[in-house]
């Protein structure tokens, strides 16, 4: 019994160590096993859903009836983003020196527990995009310093363009009409920020469905959860109607990787897209280090950890700069004698602040060397949370990629078409299964 027990332990470890070799780990996989997809990112300007619609795009016809974007622009993502990033009527703040695509390469392997992704790009940058804006001393108050680069006090020249990098992937099992031919172009609507007719905070404070969410911004939604044949930010339906579309799965899952919100925790973000961007039941690695009373700080730089307590524009590009709890940051001092052009980030980090199916991806780890990110991720199979698509053998989902790259957000982002990846099954993107 004893020889049997151990004979079969033995087969145990030969069968693990057999195959593309992982656990927990994915670092330590053999991603050379894998294969790998390169998908050309470009970058979108204005191309909303109500544009994608409208009389200016050749393509409204097949676009309003639910066909494919790809059955007229297969092949054509480096003409659109080359085009798309200069000034042109889809995109009226062009960013000095900003790249029309981006070649995102990706690889997914999978085994009983968990999908393993691989993302590489390179970034515009000669360093890692990781900071993230900051609150800055002026002598007597502390105010926001750094700013995205289609901000207009960017533009401008008055604040520098500051924002963290970010990996996104969005993921559709078929529940929603259309993702499988149009991807994220359904979430991308006018009244968004950056996007035409933005919505002020008043018009959008006054609207019914933005005072049910406690919102004062348009941010990503799906068409279904609008009333209007135009989706239109304010004809939202009512919380019951949308409760009964999350529950028919009618949702996307939108996870970030953030080069300073969630990677110096090893972690991504978990959200979901359905009557707004929202994040998932439990709450995100990050969040705000501004005190809305004081407008001061809530956490400093440890001195002890970092050396300071708070860095200089010199520091700047030359180190992180991620305030963590419990690991770098201690309860903000007003008293400790701030000198005018001390810099707080705006943001603090906390990995247990995320719980439950907010914590979904907390093995994910982004490293920039030479130009490229490489980022690792772990994502859980068979979820069963109610605003997560559970990834299961046998099952083909709809993946759809960003990379926000060189200060940006909102659309500033190189987008993807949609994309099959499949698990045992054939697909654009077929997972590898380890062994
Ligand atoms: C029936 C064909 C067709 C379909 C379907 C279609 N388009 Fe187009 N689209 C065109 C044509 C033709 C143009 C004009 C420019 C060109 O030839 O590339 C265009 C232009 C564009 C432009 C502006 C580029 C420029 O030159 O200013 C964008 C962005 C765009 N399409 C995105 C999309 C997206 C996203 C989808 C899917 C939701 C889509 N299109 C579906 C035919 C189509």
């Amino acid at each position: 019994m004893k020889t049997f027990r151990s004979a079969r332990l033995a087969i145990g470890i030969a069968i693990l160590f057999a195959g593309p070799c992982l656990a927990a780990d994915p670092a330590t996989l053999n991603w050379k096993s894998v294969p790998t997809k390169t998908v050309t990112l470009f970058y979108p300007g204005q191309s909303t859903y109500q544009w994608l619609r409208s009389s200016g795009h050749p393509g409204a016809a097949v676009v309003t009836g639910g066909g494919a974007c790809l059955t007229c622009h297969k092949g054509t993502e480096e003409k659109l983003g080359n085009k798309l990033v200069k000034a042109n009527p889809l995109e009226p703040t062009p960013v000095e020196g900003k790249t029309g695509v981006i070649q995102l390469s990706f690889q997914i392997a999978y085994d009983n527990e968990n999908a393993y992704f691989r993302a590489q790009w390179k970034t515009r940058n000669p360093y890692p995009g990781d900071a993230h804006p900051f609150v800055r001393f002026d002598g007597k108050e502390w105010k926001t310093y750094g700013f995205p680069k289609l901000d207009a006090v960017v533009q401008k020249g008055e604040q520098p363009g500051i924002y963290e990098d970010r990996f996104s992937i969005m993921i559709d099992d078929g529940g929603v009409p259309a993702f499988a031919n149009q991807g994220c172009w359904l979430t991308c609507h006018n009244g968004a920020r950056d996007n035409p007719k933005f919505a002020t905070r008043a018009e959008v404070e006054a609207n019914p469905l933005y005072q049910a969410l406690k919102q004062s911004d348009v941010r990503k939604y799906l068409p279904s959860t609008r009333t209007d044949a135009d989706a239109s930010w304010d004809k939202g339906k009512s919380p019951d109607e949308i409760a009964k579309i999350k529950a028919a799965s009618g949702f996307l899952d939108l996870m970030q990787w953030r080069a300073h919100r969630s990677n110096p925790v090893g972690m991504a973000d978990d959200g979901y897209v359905l009557e707004y961007r929202l994040g998932d039941a439990g709450g995100n690695p990050f969040g705000s280090n501004v005190d809305p009373k004081t407008h001061q700080p809530r956490f400093m730089y440890d001195e002890k950890k970092v050396g300071k307590k708070a860095l200089t524009t010199d520091d700047l590009r030359k180190m992180p700069t991620a305030l963590i709890r419990d690991q770098n940051a201690v309860p903000f001092d007003p008293n400790a004698g701030w000198k005018t052009g001390d810099l707080i980030p705006e943001y603090v980090l906390n990995k247990d602040g995320a719980k439950g199916s907010g914590a979904d991806n907390k093995n994910v780890k982004g490293v920039w060397k030479d130009g490229m990110w490489t980022v690792v991720w772990v994502r859980p199979l068979k979820l069963t949370n109610p605003d997560d698509k559970g990834l299961n053998e046998g099952k083909v989902y709809n993946f759809s990629f960003a990379v926000h790259d060189d200060n940006i957000t909102t659309r500033g982002h190189h987008v993807s078409f949609p994309i099959t990846v499949g698990f045992g099954v054939k697909a654009a993107v077929e997972a590898t299964k380890l062994k």
